[in-house]
């Protein structure tokens, strides 16, 4: 049975899209069969993150409305262990049927070994859709105070929907700028009250990457690429150290 993951944030631009592709990158790399569904409904971009904006797919409407099966997914021609189904972009969020939602999601927990779910900021529908129906969620942060403060906000709301496993990614991270604002990864631990998953440094390769419609892992072998395979690989329950 796969794995259902909601990577969330509560904060917007703090790198849920990047790092959803990045993530889903590493665990085709290490053998597991992904699929990716932006559920950014409106304003979808995890096509562009996983370098694939230049094919046409999918939305998970289109198959949550049983008019196509999984096996119509599109499938990334560089990592074709993963399958990616985009947001539907005129349907407001509130009208999808999360009983329909919840049917494909079961119906993929056969077919991938993992199922990646982008959501978008907020605490609202989109964010409780994509929640709803995880095993574990990642909440994505940055070291600043207002991220810290929405992802424990997040982490409230989600406790209130019975969401246990939730874990945080610190994303780009710059040394030197923790030691400039007096922070340290435990201060970031205490005040949101999350356990760590990872930390992604700060790499403009992520930009870069998006810019020129690459994926992210082909694209950098060191930096936020190499935090991702980390990342993925404790995912996949293997214990790997902490490090930037
Ligand atoms: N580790 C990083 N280093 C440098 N830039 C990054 C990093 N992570 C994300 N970014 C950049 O930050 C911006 C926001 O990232 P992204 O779109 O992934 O965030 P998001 O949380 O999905 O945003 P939204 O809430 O709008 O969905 C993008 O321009 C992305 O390239
Ligand atoms: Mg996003």
């Amino acid at each position: 049975m796969g794995e259902l993951i909601a990577i969330l944030s509560g904060k917007g631009g703090t790198g849920k899209t990047s790092l959803c592709a990045g993530i889903a990158e590493a665990l085709a790399q290490q053998g597991e069969k992904v699929l990716c569904i932006d559920c950014d409904v409106g304003l979808r971009n995890l096509d562009i993150a996983l370098g694939i904006s230049q094919i046409g797919g999918l939305s998970f409407l289109d198959v949550c409305s049983g008019g196509y099966g999984l096996d119509m997914a599109t499938v990334h021609p560089v990592y074709p262990n993963i399958s990616f189904l985009t947001a539907p972009v005129t349907c407001p969020v509130e009208d999808i049927d999360p009983a329909a939602f919840s049917k494909m999601l079961t119906a993929a927990r056969s077919k991938f070994s993992y199922i990646l779910l982008d959501a978008p900021a907020g605490i609202e529908t989109g964010f409780r859709l994509a929640a709803r129906f995880c095993d574990r969620v990642i909440l994505v942060t940055g070291a600043d105070p207002a991220s810290i403060r929405d992802a424990s906000r997040a982490a409230d709301v989600l406790e209130t929907m019975g969401k246990e496993n939730i874990r945080m990614i610190i994303n780009r991270v710059q040394p030197k700028l923790f030691e400039a604002m007096d922070v340290t990864v435990d201060d970031i631990m205490d005040q949101s009250g999350l356990p760590l998953l990872g930390l992604v440094p700060e790499d403009q390769k992520v930009i870069l990457s998006a810019a020129f419609r690459q994926p992210l892992l082909g694209y950098g072998k060191k930096g936020a690429a190499a935090a991702c395979k980390r990342i993925a690989k404790r995912i996949r329950g293997l214990y790997v150290p902490v490090k930037i």
